[in-house]
């Protein structure tokens, strides 16, 4: 997590680099920073704790306006700037980016976490320096210094400190002997640097965490890979290794337009996106459901990479799915679907355990890691290791420009549009969408199931989005529900088969932006624990689909009843009359094949933790504590 930025060109850089961190607010907000160094070379450095906006009204209005060191030095204009999401250090000023050593004469920003960063401060201490703050961060700076008391290169100073660092790191540097340059270093942390020209014709370079920030700008980009280094000068830009061997810069033109980040109206980007999803799932099946008596296409860019894949597809004998959190729970639905539909088994990981263990892999696994960033520790580390394995991995990602999309073998796009509300919602609908297709395909590969079930499961996919606009035309019980349960302390989701892991996404949801304690479970799993916590204090909400599980449900449903619990239906078929005394309040939303309904009971759960949050006023798009992409484990 964590957004750096860096600027050298003739532009004044604080505007341009608190513009940037704008579109980097997604990777946290505890605090922001800025450093430059000014007219008379010496190292300014603005910061304040919480979301940007803080900082903007600590920027002094000139400084916002003036073209910077315009009648100076002959320096460029040079800056780096930080949106943290804190991990060593409470969220304070003291512990916002940019840090400086005790000379004042290096800056630094840092996306990363330095697991050794004690060992290095407490011999940094043991040599006389004085550490500020309680970030790991601060060594880094605190040790640049030292060595660049001895050594007038500050390629080979960074190249020297980075030898003694361990963990993750993306940063970018300035230093006031070397007014000239920005340096920016990348190991397994997002790094890229885009190479434009302002209006005039002067080259300028912008490096930043995420593209987004960049676009803007230029769309000619220099993708960091772990253990680059890049020194940036009025001479251009040198590449090298972090033995110090230059390495040639591959340049991409990407054609991603300047992405307009807007609310359309709505009052939180949660509701856009919410919203948005019926457009999101008819963009996904676009191009690669092209009626329901084709067969599925999946990768859609060449037919060479569909040729390529299918010719795989035919090798595997297993697929493993592997992501984090909402990426996590869209891989469960996968899992219920492909498993049941192809009979392949399909194991779903956390990516976060995957990793540290020693799983059993083999080339004939089909590795599918899903991650709306591509960028999520986690998730990366994990299809690294599936790869040391030697299993081929596919990448769902909403992201065809991050890290797992790169290192992946094959890609295949959400196509969700930027998702700006840390609560991930179009995507989640998105990835669901995706791995149908994906069961879908390996189906009709394998006949693993008859024409008429994969014509009948292409049709009832093909009408979603419209249900789905149907569930999102209906919001006022919803509303109503959400002031009902809006101070409930605890909140149980509850649902089986493939609505089961719908039941987790709910939960997860309404924790993460109304702080409301929830979870979710199999329906079958109440009576195993969980049932104990029931009492007349606690909301149940139920997922109840028409098909194999709805009667078992209902008998869970009542055992809550039975407890005093407060049980909410969610439905998509009618609640037989004897049985409504069971609920206090019941949604009916619209019936699907019982396999495809998670895209649809997803709804009005996304809805009623968004008008929870909403009733108890809390920070929907921005919920404390989290970030977009997690790029530290
Ligand atoms: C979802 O609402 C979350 N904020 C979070 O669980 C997220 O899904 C997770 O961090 C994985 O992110 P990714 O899809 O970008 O890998």
């Amino acid at each position: 997590m964590c957004g750096i930025v860096g600027y050298l060109g003739h532009k004044s850089p604080i505007p341009l680099i608190v513009d940037s961190l704008r579109h980097l607010e997604y990777r946290g907000y505890d605090s922001a920073g800025v450093a430059y160094l000014d007219d008379e070379n010496l190292l300014r450095i603005y910061k304040a704790s919480g979301k940007l906006i803080n900082l903007e009204n600590l920027l002094p209005p000139e400084l916002q306006l003036r073209q910077l060191g315009q009648n100076g030095n002959g320096h460029r204009h040079i800056g780096i700037g930080h949106i943290r999401w804190a991990t060593h250090g409470a969220a304070n000023d003291t512990n916002a980016h940019p840090h400086t050593g005790n000379r004042s004469e290096i800056a630094i920003v840092h996306n990363g976490i330095i697991e050794n960063f004690y060992e290095i401060r407490q011999e940094l201490q043991a040599k006389g320096h004085v550490f500020h703050s309680e970030t790991d961060t601060e060594s880094i700076v605190q040790l640049l210094e030292s060595i660049a008391e001895s050594e007038n290169d500050f390629c080979k100073v960074i190249l020297k400190a980075l030898t003694k660092l361990d963990g993750a790191y993306a940063l970018t540097a300035i230093s006031k002997k070397h007014p000239n340059r920005l340096y920016a270093a990348r190991h397994q942390a997002p790094l890229v640097i885009g190479v434009g020209q302002d209006v005039n014709g002067h080259p300028e370079y912008i490096v930043a965490s995420d593209a987004v920030a960049i676009v803007q700008h230029t769309n000619k980009l220099i993708y960091l890979k772990d253990g680059e280094i890049a020194e940036i000068s009025p001479e251009g830009l040198r590449l090298m290794n972090f033995k110090g061997e230059i390495i040639e810069p591959v340049i991409e033109t990407i054609s991603t337009d300047p992405l307009t980040i807007d609310k359309k109206g709505y009052k939180h980007f949660m509701l856009k996106e919410i919203y948005e999803q019926p457009d999101i799932v008819r963009n996904s099946l676009s191009g690669r459901l092209k009626s329901i008596h084709q067969p599925i296409w999946l990768l859609g860019d060449t037919p060479e990479a569909e040729t390529l894949f299918n010719a795989f597809l035919d090798t595997i004998d297993r697929v493993v799915i592997i992501g984090c959190g909402t990426s996590y729970n869209a891989g469960l639905v996968g899992k219920y679907f492909i498993e049941e539909l192809v009979q392949v088994p399909v194991e779903v990981e956390a990516a976060g355990e995957f990793r540290y263990r020693n799983p059993f892999i083999s080339p004939r696994d089909l590795v599918v890691t899903i991650s709306q960033s591509g960028e999520t520790a986690d998730t990366l580390a994990a299809l690294r290791l599936a790869h040391q394995k030697g299993a081929k991995v596919l990448n769902l990602t909403n992201r065809e420009d991050s890290t797992m999309a790169r290192e992946a073998d094959f890609v295949m796009p959400v196509r969700a549009g930027v998702e700006v509300s840390v609560a991930a919602t179009k995507s989640f609908t998105a990835q669901v969408t995706a791995l149908y297709l994906l069961g879908i395909a390996l189906a009709e590969k394998r006949q693993a199931a008859n024409p008429e079930q994969l014509e009948a499961l292409k049709a009832d996919l093909l009408k979603i989005p419209s249900r789905i606009e149907t569930v999102l035309h209906n919001t006022d019980a919803l509303q109503a529900m959400a002031r009902k349960y809006g101070n409930t302390r605890d909140v149980l989701f509850i649902a089986r088969g493939v609505n089961f892991p719908v039941a987790m996404e709910g939960a997860l949801k309404l924790k993460e932006i109304s702080y409301i304690h929830a979870e979710g479970y199999s329906g079958s799993e109440l009576k195993h624990g969980p049932i104990a916590m029931l009492d007349s204090s606690i909301a149940v909400v139920s997922v109840l689909t028409k098909g194999t599980v709805f009667e078992k449900m209902i008998s869970n449903c009542q055992e809550a009843k039975a407890r005093d619990a407060r049980v909410v239906a969610i439905t998509n078929t009618p609640i037989p009359p004897a049985l409504q005394n069971t609920f206090e309040d019941i949604l009916e939303i619209p019936e699907s094949l019982e396999q495809l309904s998670p895209l649809l009971t997803t709804i009005p759960l996304q809805l009623l933790a968004y008008y929870m949050a909403e009733f108890l006023g809390k920070d929907v798009d921005q919920p404390r504590n989290l970030a977009k992409s997690v790029t530290v484990e």
